[in-house]
Order: C-alpha cells, then sequence, then structure tokens
C-alpha cells in the first residue's frame, strides 16, 4: 500500500489537472480521450510493469540497473532519463510556480473577479509578466531543493497521503459544480462524444506522450521506484492500481475543465492556460468561492512539490552515484541549473516569445522534446529491453510476488514485445512528421 501512494503520488500532479485538460482540448476532446485511455492501458500499464520489474531486480537507479542487467550501450537510456527529468523539472517549476501564485492570489481576490473575460486577461499578464512568474519559480524551485535537502521528503510523503485524498474530494465537489452550470453540455458532449474526424498522427503522437508524462514513464522514474519496492512485492497489482488512480484523476480534471470552458464561452484550444483560466471562473461563482480556490491551488501546488522534489531526486540520485557524496551541494547546483533553464522558459511566454525553435517558444520547444520524442523513445526502449534482452528473466520477476501475473503475462509479453515498439515508433515516426 505505501509503495502504491508514493508511485501514485509521482503519477498525479498537474500532469492530471493542469496538463491533460488542455492537450484534450487541443486535439479535439472524446476521441483523444478514447485514445490515451486506450494507450494508457495497454502500453502505459505494460511499460509501467516493465520499469517496476528493471527496478526491483536490480535495486539500483536507471543508469546502474542497465548496466548491471545487459552493460553495452544500454546504461544510455539512464543518461538520457536524467536529461529529461532535469528538462522537465525546469518547465514543471514554472507552472507549479503559477499554482503557488494563484493560491495567494485567490486569497488576496486579485484572480476572482466575477467577469470570465477579465479572468483570463489577469492570468495573461501575469505569465506574461518578466518578474512575478519567475519570482514565483525560484520560491518553488527553492521549497523543492530544501525538500530534497532537509530529509524532509518522508514528512512530505506522509502529509501527501492526506492531502491527495483531499485532493480528490475537492476535484469531485468541483466536478459537480461544474457539469451542472449553464452550458456545460457542450462541454461533457465534446469531452465524452468521439469525434474520430478530428483524428491525425499528431493526436496520436499528443495522447502517447501525455501518457508517459502522466505516469511518470520514459525517463526512469519508475525504474528508481522499483527499486525501492521488497523482492516478492506485487508488481502487476500495484502497476494497475497506481495507473488506474492516475486515469481517473486525470477524467476527473477533464470534466472540471471541459464543460467550464463552453459554459464560460472559452476557447477548449486555449493552451497551457486553459486550467488557470477557468478554474478561477467556477470558483468565482461558488459560496466561499475564494476559500476553495485556496485551498484547492494549495493542494495542486502539494501535488506538483511531490513529483518535483521525484524529478529532483533523478538528477541528484545520479550524481551522487557517480561519486559526488556531498548532497547538500549536489542538490543545490541542481536547483541553480533548473532555475537556469526555467527562467527563459517562463519568459518565452511574455518578453521572449519573438524568440522560436522550430516554431515554438522556448517553453513549448521543451514540453514538445520531452513529452513528445524523448518519453516516448525511453518507453520504447524500455519495451524492446524487456521483451527481448531480458526475456524470461523479466517474466520471472513479473509473476514473482503477484497473484494478478500469471494470468497476464502472456497478455504483457505480446504488448511488450510486439504492440508497444510497433505502436510507439509508427506514432513517433509519423507524428514527428518524418514520413
Ligand atoms: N507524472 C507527473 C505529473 O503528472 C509528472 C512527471 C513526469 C514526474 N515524470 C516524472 C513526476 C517523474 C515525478 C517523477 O505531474
Amino acid at each position: 500500500m505505501g509503495f502504491i501512494l508514493a508511485a501514485a503520488g509521482s503519477a498525479v500532479g498537474l500532469g492530471n489537472v493542469w496538463r491533460f485538460p488542455y492537450v484534450t482540448g487541443e486535439n479535439g476532446g472524446g476521441a483523444f480521450l478514447l485514445i490515451y485511455l486506450g494507450i494508457v492501458f495497454s502500453i502505459g500499464v505494460s511499460v509501467l510493469v516493465a520499469e517496476l520489474i528493471i527496478g526491483r531486480s536490480t535495486q539500483l537507479d536507471p543508469a546502474g540497473a542497465f548496466r548491471k542487467l545487459a552493460g553495452g550501450a544500454w546504461p544510455i537510456v539512464g543518461y538520457m532519463s536524467i536529461l529529461t527529468a532535469f528538462v522537465i523539472l525546469s518547465f514543471y517549476c514554472v507552472i507549479a510556480g503559477w499554482t503557488v501564485a494563484y493560491m495567494i492570489k485567490s486569497i488576496t481576490g486579485s484572480v476572482l473577479t466575477a467577469n470570465p473575460e477579465d479572468i483570463g486577461g489577469v492570468f495573461d499578464a501575469f505569465i506574461t509578466d518578466p518578474l512575478e512568474p519567475v519570482l514565483y519559480t525560484a520560491l518553488f524551485i527553492g521549497l523543492t531543493v530544501f525538500v530534497a535537502l532537509g530529509g524532509v521528503a518522508s514528512g512530505i510523503e506522509r502529509a501527501a497521503r492526506i492531502l491527495m485524498p483531499a485532493l480528490f474530494v475537492i476535484l469531485l465537489v468541483l466536478v459537480a459544480r461544474s457539469v451542472t452550470l449553464d452550458g456545460a453540455v457542450e462541454g461533457i458532449a465534446f469531452f465524452l462524444e468521439p469525434d474520430f474526424s478530428k483524428v491525425t498522427w499528431e493526436t496520436l503522437l499528443a495522447a502517447l506522450g501525455q501518457a508517459f508524462f502522466s505516469l511518470s514513464l520514459g525517463m526512469g522514474a519508475m525504474i528508481t521506484y522499483g527499486s525501492y519496492m521488497q523482492r516478492h512485492d506485487d508488481i502487476a497489482g500495484s502497476a494497475l492500481a497506481v495507473t488506474v488512480l492516475d486515469a481517473l484523476v486525470a477524467v476527473l480534471s477533464g470534466l472540471v475543465i471541459l464543460p467550464a470552458v463552453f459554459a464560460f464561452g472559452a476557447a477548449p484550444t486555449a493552451g497551457p492556460g486553459l486550467t488557470f483560466i477557468t478554474l478561477p471562473s467556477i470558483f468565482a461563482q461558488m459560496p466561499f468561492g475564494f476559500l476553495f480556490a485556496a485551498l484547492f491551488f494549495f493542494l495542486l501546488a502539494i501535488a506538483a512539490l511531490t513529483s518535483a522534489v521525484a524529478l529532483l531526486e533523478v538528477v541528484i540520485a545520479y550524481f551522487m552515484d557517480e561519486g559526488s557524496a556531498n548532497r547538500k551541494k549536489v542538490a543545490v547546483t541542481a536547483g541553480i541549473a533548473t532555475f537556469a533553464l526555467a527562467v527563459p522558459a517562463s519568459l518565452s511566454l511574455g518578453v521572449m516569445s519573438g524568440f522560436t525553435i522550430g516554431g515554438k517558444v522556448l517553453f513549448d520547444a521543451l514540453d514538445y522534446l520531452t513529452n513528445n520524442i524523448t518519453l516516448p523513445l525511453g518507453g520504447l526502449l524500455v519495451a524492446l529491453f524487456l521483451g527481448w534482452v531480458l526475456k524470461h528473466r523479466g517474466e520471472e520477476e513479473f509473476v514473482d510476488g503477484s497473484t494478478l501475473a500469471p494470468a497476464l503475462v502472456g497478455a504483457w509479453r505480446f504488448i511488450i514485445r510486439y504492440v508497444a515498439p510497433v505502436a510507439i515508433l509508427l506514432i513517433l515516426i509519423n507524428g514527428l512528421g518524418f514520413i
């Protein structure tokens, strides 16, 4: 149970509440949801099992695990993970900074103006400001380093075990409020009725990337978590529980955000700001909305903090394994490096928006590079590794300690050997436009 909660704590974060609804909005709604769930419960859960197997069997960090199991070029997968974790952390902390800001601004009243159009304007003014969001990002990175350093990580985790269910309950309250808004029906239909005419390879790539991001896959994090498992802990059951919880929070968040988007006449394609524009609009219409808003953004910030600490830990663990024994020095250096990349990422939404890479501002480019390229690539390599290198050793590890696994091992083997590699490769190649 402790393991499931810890792994779910890493998985559930901004990816579910902030990223999933806006990516769904950008990709046409219902069909995306269906494809997303299809990928999560086939490729996603199977790659999660694969990462847990690698971690549990070696009890090592990603680079060390690959080195021990196979050697050769395989540890490169581990190095790619560390770089990916660092890049994700930088833009993750920018968004997390926004949640902290919105927690404070909910109380001071500056974001809950009743007029929905004003709320969008307030948000735009905030994120394009050259100073304010950067300060909140700095604050959040400072918090993350502090938790990683102070050895209070276990305290945070314990607190999160109480606070995460609270976030879940508030989400349920918000679903109830959102789906009963005037005009919400259109949003519910958008979210739940698939329109396959909108599906392209890019849609599939977006769903694949979101699945990996949300389940914390493709970058070694779940290998690390697996290494904390006891020898005979249940891999199949844990993976399934984490996947179901993570998908549930994403779907609930979609049911909060998307009906509200339509009720308040916003555009579902608004991008990263979607959650920050619609949520305050809902809160503004609720009795004691400012209290709910502050509590909600507080809980979201805590969810983001547990994820950020885990991401930073990937970086810290690597440098410490490579021989720098000074945890404090490593953590502070990593924090400063993260901030150095987070600042231009934040500014790229405002004063630096003129600077683009392949037509994307830096923030979008970093997000694209990780979610649409390195995470799927990491997942592909993990699948190939389990299916074609480890083979029976992996399957024995899977079955050991699980009541569920014997019945599933055939399906899992098939997905990991054939379905996942072929599907990921096809989606990557076509989604990136190489064909
Ligand atoms: N899954 C996290 C979320 O949904 C984000 C994330 C991606 C993450 N990779 C990670 C968190 C690795 C911790 C460790 O917000």
